[in-house]
């Protein structure tokens, strides 16, 4: 499958839902980071942005969040409702998670939901995670995997992709790949079973520190 199609298929779907009030999540990743004063966090695949602000104000003035998605209309939506909430210590950039516009070892926190089960190379937002957070940084990412492989048909469709479907690998492929990366104390916060088109999904929240 080509990066383009994908892409084009997540578009797709995001755009329509950046204006909807539809629930995107599959976990409670922010609560999870306990976000203290002053510090730097990161949200992958930020969405609306309704986490990232919560961030910027758990923060404060004296830290920042910043919000990073692939799709513009979900960028501009985050940046409207900062400007609404009156919240200025808050950054939104378009962009992908497989390659992150910042600098090494920059963040404390970083946090993602529902999102990486979109990216084609798992191992490298793993490592590109790594690199942006800060020694002894923390990540929790909630996310869905399969209980088995998927099939080549479904693996192949871009369209199942973007349904938070398509992409999800099983859930010791998702751990390897963190650990691989170079995680340290990766632990399993909460597990949730669930069926998605005939097929055994878990929605798995998980921490790791850097
Ligand atoms: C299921 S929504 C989750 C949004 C938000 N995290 C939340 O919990 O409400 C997935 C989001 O990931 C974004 N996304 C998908 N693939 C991405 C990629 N490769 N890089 C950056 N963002 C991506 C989509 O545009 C969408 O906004």
């Amino acid at each position: 499958m080509k990066e383009s199609q994908l892409h084009e298929e997540i578009r797709n779907r995001y755009e329509k839902e950046s204006t909807q009030c539809s629930l995107l999540s599959c976990g409670s990743t922010l609560d999870e980071l306990k976000v203290v004063k002053g510090e730097r966090i990161l949200d992958l695949g930020c969405g609306r942005g309704e986490e990232t602000l919560e961030a910027a104000r758990l923060t404060g003035a004296g830290g920042i969040a910043a919000g990073l998605d692939l799709t513009e209309a979900m960028i501009r939506q985050a940046a409207d409702h900062a400007v609404s909430a009156g919240i200025s210590n808050v950054i939104f950039t378009k962009g992908d998670i497989e390659n992150l516009p910042f600098e090494e070892n920059l963040f404390d926190g970083v946090m993602s939901n529902c999102v990486i089960n979109h990216a084609r190379d798992k191992n490298k937002v793993y490592r590109e995670i790594h690199r942006v957070l800060k020694p002894e940084g923390r990540l929790v990412v909630a996310d869905a995997v399969t209980k088995d492989p998927l099939p080549a048909e479904v693996k192949n469709d871009p369209e199942a992709w973007a349904q938070c479907f398509g992409g999800a690998i099983t859930e010791e492929e998702y751990l390897e790949s963190i650990g691989t990366a170079g995680f340290k104390r990766v632990e399993i916060l909460n597990r949730r079973e669930y069926e998605k088109n005939g097929y055994d999904f878990i929605s798995l929240t998980i921490k790791a520190v850097k």
